[in-house]
C-alpha cells in the first residue's frame, strides 16, 4: 500500500505525542518529534551556558542529535529522553526554538529525514516549513484548563505534584511564545483540519483521527 505523509501541529499538550505514537503503531509508520529536537538542543545549550541569542554555527555543527531504536533522542551519542522531559527544559525550549539560527539547523535534519513517505511528524511548524505536500495535516487545540488538567495528570504519574494554575499559566505562556515568534510562528496551515480536544478522551482522540486517515487511505 502506498505510504503517504501525515503533519500534526498543534498548541502544548493536546495529545499530539500520544497520538503520534498510536497512529506510527497502528499504520507502521515512522514517527518524527521535532520538538524533542528542539529539547535536545536547548539541553545542551544550556548545560554549556550558552544563552538562546549567542548561539552560533559552530555551537550547532558540534551537537549531533538522532532518534535510536527505541525512539528516544540521543544527543552526541548520550540517551537524553529523560533530561529532555523536565518543567525546566519545557520552560526554556521556547526561548530557543524562536531563534532563526537554531529553527534552520533544525529543519535541515528534519527535511533530510523526511524525504522519504511513511512519517507522522509532530510540532509546530510541521505543515508549514517541513512537510508542505503532507496528505494529510492536522491542527490539535484545546481549552487550556482541560490541557492543564491533563498535564497535571501526567505528572502525578511521574510522581510530580504541581499545582493546576500554575500548569495552566505555563502552558497559555509557551502557546504565545509559539504562536507569536517573529519566525515560523505556531499557524495552523490553510489545508489543515483542526481539531479541538477539550471534550474527547485521549481514545477517542486517537481513534478519530485513525479514522480520518484510514478514510484517507481507502480502508
Ligand atoms: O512539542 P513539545 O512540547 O515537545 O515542543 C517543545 C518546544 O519546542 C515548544 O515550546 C515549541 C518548540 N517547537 C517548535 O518551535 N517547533 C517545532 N516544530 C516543534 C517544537
Amino acid at each position: 500500500m502506498k505510504k503517504i505523509n501525515i503533519a500534526i501541529d498543534g498548541l502544548s499538550a493536546t495529545g499530539k505525542g500520544e497520538t503520534t505514537k498510536y497512529l506510527a503503531k497502528q499504520l507502521n509508520y515512522k514517527l518524527l518529534d521535532s520538538g524533542a529536537m528542539y529539547r535536545g538542543v536547548t539541553w545542551d545549550l544550556k548545560r554549556k551556558n550558552i544563552i538562546p541569542e549567542d548561539v552560533t554555527e559552530i555551537d550547532l555543527a558540534s551537537i549531533h542529535i538522532e532518534f535510536g531504536e527505541n525512539g528516544h533522542l540521543y544527543v552526541n551519542g548520550k540517551d537524553v529522553e529523560h533530561n529532555i522531559r523536565t518543567e525546566v527544559i519545557s520552560k526554556l525550549t521556547p526561548q530557543y526554538a524562536k531563534e532563526k539560527i537554531i529553527r534552520y539547523y533544525i529543519n535541515k535534519e528534519l527535511k533530510e529525514l523526511v524525504k522519504e513517505r511513511g512519517y507522522i511528524a509532530e510540532g509546530r511548524d510541521i505543515a508549514n516549513n517541513i512537510m508542505p505536500d503532507a496528505e494529510i495535516k492536522l491542527f490539535l487545540v484545546g481549552d487550556s484548563e482541560i490541557r492543564a488538567k491533563r498535564r497535571q495528570e501526567q505528572l502525578k504519574k511521574k510522581g510530580i505534584l504541581e499545582n493546576v494554575e500554575t500548569i495552566r499559566i505555563d502552558l497559555e505562556s509557551r502557546d504565545h511564545a509559539d504562536m507569536n515568534r517573529d519566525v515560523a510562528p505556531l499557524v495552523k496551515h490553510r489545508e489543515a483540519i483542526e481539531i479541538d480536544t477539550t471534550q474527547i478522551s485521549m481514545d477517542e482522540q486517537n481513534e478519530f483521527i485513525l479514522s480520518i486517515i484510514q478514510k484517507y487511505l481507502g480502508k
